[in-house]
């Protein structure tokens, strides 16, 4: 008989209200995948960005019309339930964190997922709730930084240095090597030393463009500015990054033009995630030299709400969703 499941379910693109608490049938794992009995899981960016389809050129991957996929939920972390056959990394009783934007399903009390996909264990002493959000924020901030091709002692500007890629950006560079300098609101000034910013820009005491520092690497982590605003304050062969298409979507326009002039460039990396990069994140987790930063909690029942909060833009890191409560 088929067992269910609660899950919080949209079968239409839109507001938050779209996505309803049903009962569905409980998965069962394939020979190569794992049963993962989700603890807690994030509403990101992401999610909103795939409920929403706000962007038309999303729906090329989520689904024309209506979205393919009905349950999102891309980061979650829980406890391994069953294996497939297959499955030899891990085993029932497996404490697990992982991303999955293809198939989703972390807004559910349970999602099936490959094993050899950005899974892996929770670093030894970490609960639920702080291993839900270590990847997806972390891993845009890592393709980026990659993409930039940041070296120790490079400077580096992280505007937006709060939100879920932002605060995740600067511990990375700082594992990088990078000299970071935080652009944030008066409020955050002290959570982004805290994360190892060199320096802080709080961008309502002053303007930002005005710092007389020039930089390698400019990661607008939320989109919020231009790359005619700060290409005067990149060096020469500086690299402007924005998390955000820009206004006419002119970051991939100038993505495509800027890098054949040889100097100050635009790129617009779409960063994807392996388990190589989890297992990155994790001994990061590990050495405490990444923590992903925790906002609101929500419970799996309350997500609409969470939604509305997340899409106020004003988050301050990850909001994490209680499920099966540890
Ligand atoms: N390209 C992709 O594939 C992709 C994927 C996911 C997300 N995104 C985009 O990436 C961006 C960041 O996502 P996220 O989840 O990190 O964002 P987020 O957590 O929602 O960002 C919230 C933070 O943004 C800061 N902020 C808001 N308005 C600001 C402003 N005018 N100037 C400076 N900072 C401001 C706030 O910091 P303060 O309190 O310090 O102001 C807040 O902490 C979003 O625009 C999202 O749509 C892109």
């Amino acid at each position: 008989m088929e067992t269910l499941m609660k899950a919080m379910v949209y079968s239409r693109y839109g507001p938050p209200e779209v996505v309803q608490l049903r009962k569905v049938p409980k998965q069962v794992p394939r020979a190569n995948e794992v049963l993962i009995k989700i603890h807690a899981t994030t509403v990101n960016r992401t999610d909103c960005g795939f409920r929403s389809a706000n962007y038309f050129v999303t729906r090329f991957f989520s689904g024309l019309f209506n979205p393919k996929v009905n349950i999102l939920g891309c980061e979650f972390a829980g406890e391994v339930e069953a294996v497939g056959s297959e499955v030899l990394a891990f085993k029932p009783g497996d404490r697990v964190f992982g991303y999955d934007d293809s198939a989703f399903g972390g807004h559910a009390e349970y999602k099936v997922m490959a094993a050899s996909g950005a899974l892996a264990v929770i670093p030894d002493g970490m609960d639920y709730i702080h291993a839900a959000p270590l990847t997806e924020g972390s891993h845009y901030a890592l393709g980026n930084i990659r993409a930039a091709k940041v070296k120790a002692g490079d400077t580096v500007m992280v505007y937006g240095a709060t939100g879920a890629i932002g605060s995740a950006a600067v511990q990375l560079l700082k594992y990088f090597g990078a000299y970071v300098v935080a652009v944030s609101n008066t409020k955050n000034v002290d959570l982004v030393k805290s994360l190892g910013a060199d320096d802080v820009i709080d961008y309502q005491a002053r303007d930002f463009t005005q710092t007389s520092r020039r930089f390698d690497f400019i990661f607008d982590a939320v989109g919020k500015s231009a790359f005619g605003q700060c290409r005067p304050l990149l060096k020469p062969k500086g690299v402007y990054i924005s998390t955000e298409l820009g206004k006419n979507s002119e970051n991939i326009f100038l993505a495509l033009v800027t890098p054949l002039r040889g100097n100050r460039k635009v790129l617009f990396p779409l960063p994807a995630i392996n388990k190589a990069d989890v297992l990155l994140l994790k001994s990061l987790a590990e050495q405490g030299l990444f923590t992903p930063v925790i906002d609101r909690q929500f419970r799996l029942e309350e997500l609409v709400e969470a939604y509305h909060y997340v899409e106020t833009g004003q988050k301050t890191g990850n909001v994490v969703v209680g499920v099966h409560r540890s």
